[in-house]
């Protein structure tokens, strides 16, 4: 059975497919060209048309392009991931100190998204029974964008090793309101094949099976897993 509603052509859903295959995080690529105002927009709009809680929109965008003030966020990252690569010893400190995690000064802009819990946009539709769904929307967004800006040829970074108290101040941003990312974005030289956290011997992908449970927790089915995955249909870029 298909259904062919609106369907999207062969093309539009391998733009879509490679989209989310080859979306990289950027840290070590970015160009310093700067971002034509209308392709920031468009994936400005893009995370502003992202699923959220009762319709809440609970997101805002600060553009961030000043020199001084992406110099101070970099002293902020600087502080806070002195104290995150404390919690490694051996081996694994040696690899952790060999990653680069930021891109805050070599990409032309910065971006911070914001979540307003509060936000009366919504009317709480939905927001009751779980708070956090107020934080997932903000995280949609940035999802929506980070897929708009990799159609668009754009990096994106995002950096949550920092003092998120120092930067809210830093940035004037309302005490009610919190950070749900700190993004780094801008042309690059390349979109790498792999996580660079993979290339770096720090984690790989999980397959996906080990993952699937079947009517209830813990019920792993590898011939139903394998059918999902009939090997002539694999898109994974992996
Ligand atoms: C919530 C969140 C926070 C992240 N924080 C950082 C970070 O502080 N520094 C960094 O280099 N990458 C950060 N990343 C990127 C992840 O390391 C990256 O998504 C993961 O290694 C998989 O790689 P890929 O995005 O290229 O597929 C973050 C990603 C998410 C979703």
């Amino acid at each position: 059975v298909r259904n062919t509603v609106d369907e999207f052509s062969v093309e539009e859903k391998r733009g879509l497919y490679r989209a989310i295959y080859e979306r990289r995080d950027v840290r070590s690529q970015f160009l310093r060209d700067p971002l034509p105002a209308p392709v920031l927009g468009r994936i400005l709009d893009a995370a502003h048309h992202a699923p959220s809680v009762g319709f809440m929109q609970p997101w805002d965008f600060i553009v961030i392009e000043d020199a001084t003030v992406r110099a101070a966020v970099h002293a902020n990252f600087t502080d806070a991931n002195r104290s995150a690569a404390a919690l490694y010893t051996g081996p694994r400190r040696e690899i952790y100190d060999s990653l680069k995690l930021q891109g805050i000064l070599d990409a032309p802009v910065n971006l911070c998204v914001t979540c307003d819990p509060e936000r009366s946009c919504g009317h709480r539709l939905g927001r009751q029974t779980d708070p956090a769904t107020v934080l997932y929307s903000a995280a949609c967004a940035v999802q929506n964008l980070w897929l708009a800006a990799r159609a668009e040829s754009v990096g994106v970074g995002w950096v949550s090793i920092l003092d998120l108290e120092a930067l809210k101040s830093l940035l004037g941003i309302p005490a009610g309101h919190t950070v749900t990312a700190y993004l780094c974005l801008g042309f690059v030289s390349e979109f790498r094949p792999k996580p660079d956290l993979e290339e770096h011997g720090w984690e790989r992908r999980q397959p996906l099976p080990s993952l699937l449970h079947f009517d209830g927790w813990g019920r792993h089915d590898d011939s139903r897993a394998a059918s999902l995955f009939p090997a002539a249909t694999a898109v994974s870029a992996e």
